[in-house]
């Protein structure tokens, strides 16, 4: 985990050399309609959704003895806070009105708060693969070069908090007999495809103004999930972070 620790701090560093990171307000952003207004309704979800304040995950991180651990999940939460004011000033820049909360964000939560450690970071993990699409069809489909240059910014972020989340729980799973892997497996990957329909369902509008079929983002997110699930329970340690490129 020293290693994530490392590779947060120096994203924390590089990071703030972003020109519009840090700015209080950003230009305004033209696109036409109906995408404008369906990724103002989109990205309003999803800022809620990346400001969890994550007192269970710390709290969790705690139990492992694990400064370097602790340290990592606090540097990642920082990145997804980094990510709910990208989006919220995209919000403002197109001109949209922001979300309290969201009903799908309160049953994740609590969904979330049902296990252990373990529990939290599979389902988060879940969250974490559903970004990897949304945000890569956003960066290929939204008609602006800003936009395209954020959410290219967010999938970096994402495509690594993905390796960390699984670097940690793949030796965390070593040790399960293959009757309690299968079972896991085939529960995250349940709850996995019941959170795809929900953002496919919520979505639709921007996913399809972005040129994204269901069929498509089904195909997709399954073969993150696919990748993913491999590398916690069939990839040694040392493939991963070398995938992470740390
Ligand atoms: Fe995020
Ligand atoms: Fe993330």
């Amino acid at each position: 985990m020293k290693n994530w620790r490392v590779y947060y701090e120096r994203n924390r560093a590089e990071r703030s050399r972003l020109l519009w990171h840090g700015e209080t307000t950003w230009k305004r952003v033209e696109l036409p309609e109906p995408i404008r207004t369906a990724l103002i309704a989109s990205l309003a979800t999803f800022e809620v959704g990346e400001s969890g304040e994550g007192k269970r995950l710390k709290a969790g991180a705690l139990t492992t003895n694990d400064p370097d651990y602790c340290r990592a999940i606090e540097l990642f939460l920082n990145e997804e806070h980094d990510h709910a004011a990208w989006l919220g000033k995209l919000i403002d820049a197109l001109g949209g009105e922001h979300l309290r909360n969201h009903w799908s964000d309160g049953a994740f939560v609590f969904l979330r708060h049902m296990g252990g450690l373990q529990t939290e970071l599979l389902l988060l993990l879940a969250v974490e693969m559903i970004a990897q699409a949304y945000y890569s069809a956003l960066r290929d489909g939204v008609p602006d070069e800003f936009c395209r240059e954020v959410f290219a910014r967010i999938c970096d972020d994402e495509d690594k908090h993905v390796a960390f989340h699984v670097d940690f729980l793949r030796k965390r799973f070593a040790r399960q007999r293959w009757i309690e892997s299968f079972t896991t497996r085939l529960l995250w990957y349940g709850v996995f495809r019941a959170a795809c329909v929900v953002v496919m369902m919520d979505h639709a509008p921007i996913l399809r103004a972005v040129r994204v079929s269901p069929g498509g983002f089904w195909q997709r997110t399954g073969a993150i999930f696919r990748h993913t699930s491999s590398q916690i329970w069939e990839t040694p340690a040392i493939r991963v972070v070398e995938r992470s490129r740390l």
